[in-house]
């Protein structure tokens, strides 16, 4: 009980101090710095609290010698490691968004239109990943990092094929399609290491069908990788709300009922219910549009985003008429 109550008074000192710092800095109120970043920690500060009584048991039973600071130092170690090892964790997280800030970079010097749709095709995968897994935030993230790749395969593709614009002859079309073979070959140097096996299906089966008419491997239903179901999903509606040259795009509404005639065919029907609910809230890739503007200022302002160029950049994500590369 005392060594809770400590906790808490060494969190409610330390954690007000800070946030006082960071409000003298920003000017942000004292109430939003400690609800965004000082909330998470008082469980950690409460779990961990246990240690501190296990270092002060140390102190008064000196296990070397007679002075009980030698047992804490020796409890010590342990800690030290794991801290270490925590910071390798993250570091390797930075390290491979930073990875993957330099694959789309090749791919966006290829296709400039690619980081607008690779931004909010993971913008819809996460929110439904989200939502289909009950609010499981590292799937979501894992997803959204997928998603940012998914057509990472492209760097292996022709510029004169890929921009091409109009409609594509059959071995044109069959060239797009290797992007999901291209894309898993490219990658599986760095399979299991740098990029887990969620990453790989998402690249490899993102044009897969539910109804087994898609490529690369005409897998069917649930023999798809959900992740690539639901990449697959948000794939396609990107595509059908970005027009092409010899496409109009579709308003919101024609492309969520595109969605829907699609389901049981193209999409996984529970995913369809799910993304259905999803834009019925109005999120902010729910029209074109409205998210290049919210972008605009943050993330495309530093990418130099092509806004004009959304309906004249041909983007083979989708050749065809239909949806997603059909
Ligand atoms: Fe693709």
């Amino acid at each position: 009980m005392g060594i809770a109550a400590a906790a808490f008074s060494f969190f409610a000192v330390n954690s007000s101090l800070v946030a006082f710092v960071i409000h003298l800095d920003s000017q942000t109120p004292l109430r939003e710095i400690w609800r965004r970043n000082m909330g998470w920690v008082a469980l950690s500060y409460l779990l961990l609290s246990p240690i501190a009584l296990l270092l002060a048991r140390a102190y008064e039973t000196p296990l070397l010698g007679n002075w009980g600071g030698w047992t804490v130092l020796l409890f010590l170690i342990p800690l030290y490691y794991s801290r270490f090892y925590w910071d390798e964790k993250v570091r390797l997280e930075q390290a491979f968004d930073t990875t993957l800030e330099l694959l789309m970079n090749a791919l966006e010097a290829k296709d400039p239109m690619t980081r607008l749709h690779s931004e909010r095709v993971a913008d819809i995968a996460r929110d439904l990943a989200r939502k289909v897994k009950d609010g499981d935030e590292a799937y979501a993230q894992a997803i959204y990092r997928a998603a940012r790749l998914h057509d990472i395969g492209k760097i292996a593709i022709p510029e004169a094929v890929l921009l091409k614009p109009g409609s594509l002859t059959p071995e044109e079309f069959a060239l797009i399609q290797s992007h999901t073979t291209k894309g898993a070959e490219l990658l599986s140097p760095a399979r299991k290491v740098a990029f887990d096996q969620l990453v790989y299906n998402v690249i490899l089966h993102h044009h897969e069908r539910w109804d087994g008419r898609g490529y690369p491997k005409r897998l069917a239903g649930h023999e798809i990788p959900e992740e690539a179901r639901i990449v697959g999903l948000a794939d396609a509606y990107e595509a059908m709300t970005a027009g092409r040259p010899y496409r109009k795009a579709k308003t919101p509404e024609e492309a969520l009922r595109e969605v829907q005639e699609l389901s049981g065919h193209q999409f996984d029907p529970r995913l369809v219910e799910a993304f259905t609910e999803l834009w019925a809230q109005n999120p902010i890739w729910r029209d074109r549009e409205a998210y290049i503007a919210a972008k605009e200022g943050s993330l495309l302002r530093s990418t130099s985003p092509q806004r004009s160029s959304a309906s004249a950049l041909p983007s083979p994500s989708e050749p065809g008429p239909r949806t997603s590369e059909e």
